[in-house]
């Protein structure tokens, strides 16, 4: 059976509206949810297997306040097998099923002293260094997508509003994207901030770029484990990165909760 009547024989009533991807440290979203049913990626075809410890691997389905969500615990990056398209099925199939907006969350590294980590940053743009595109190989011109507020400027305004009302601190800036698996070199920490990023991480950006080609609307948020490598005397790993992400969870997953809850009222 493909996924989308997978999707619709387990979740008959649910019309999801806003997908969610969940990068390392977010998973507490789903404590937020309503009436959620988990469908094990396993058991959707064309979905991939995440081989990362930190990332899930299952679609939930529920609530968020009043929003009906569709919750991608689990993606797949660039740097798994070098294909970075592993996430076109699953968000193809979320647009099916009726969702018009995707909500993409990350842990990454921050590249402004003043950005600590335990910070949350509104991504307002992306740097695609390693020039990869999920795009590549597709036919017709709508493969020749516009990445001009690749980031939606009213849902990064929404989301601004809702962090201000909880008193929370919203940093935002450009995230630019490694392919990874190894962390960046302190040269190529300098080299990005002189591009002008403000955040670095392996992933997100080939989502972005799947999901415009959709026509989904986009908002994406990064959680700041660490400072890059290079500006300060720690050494980075996944563990820590896993650590620092579990630290700042819930407060990190209790905003994403109210952003989403409350994007009802814009769309
Ligand atoms: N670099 C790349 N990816 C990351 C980092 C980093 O410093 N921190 C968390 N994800």
């Amino acid at each position: 059976m493909n996924a989308i009547d997978t999707v619709r024989q387990r979740a008959p009533r649910l019309q999801p509206r806003i997908a969610v991807v969940l990068g390392s440290g977010w998973g507490g979203l789903t404590a937020h949810l309503t009436g959620a049913i988990q469908i094990p990626y396993s058991e959707l075809a064309g979905f991939p297997q995440p081989g990362v410890a930190g990332h899930g691997g299952s679609l939930w389905l529920g609530h968020l306040g009043a929003q009906p969500v569709a919750v991608l615990s689990g993606r797949q990056h660039g740097y798994e097998t070098g294909a970075v398209d592993g996430m076109a099925e699953p968000l193809r199939v979320l647009k099916a099923l009726g969702c018009h907006t995707l909500v993409q969350t990350n842990a990454a590294g921050s590249l402004r002293p003043e950005m600590p980590p335990q910070s949350l940053m509104l991504l307002s743009d992306h740097l695609n260094l390693p020039q990869r595109s999920p795009l590549v190989g597709l036919a017709g011109s709508e493969r020749f997508v516009d990445m001009v507020d690749a980031y939606d400027p009213a849902l990064r305004a929404h989301a601004r509003g809702v962090a201000q009302a909880q008193g929370a601190t919203l940093f935002e800036g450009v995230y630019a994207w490694f392919l990874g698996p190894q962390f960046e070199t302190p040269a190529e920490i300098r080299m990005a901030r002189l591009l002008g990023a403000d955040a670095v991480g392996m992933s997100t950006v080939p989502e972005t770029i799947l999901a415009r080609h959709l026509g989904l609307r986009v908002l994406a948020l990064s959680f700041i484990t660490n400072l890059g490598a290079g500006m300060s005397t720690e050494h980075l790993s996944h563990a820590h990165t896993l650590q620092q992400a579990q630290l700042g969870s819930q407060a990190a997953s209790r905003l994403l909760a109210d952003i989403i809850a409350k994007m009802d009222t814009l769309s």
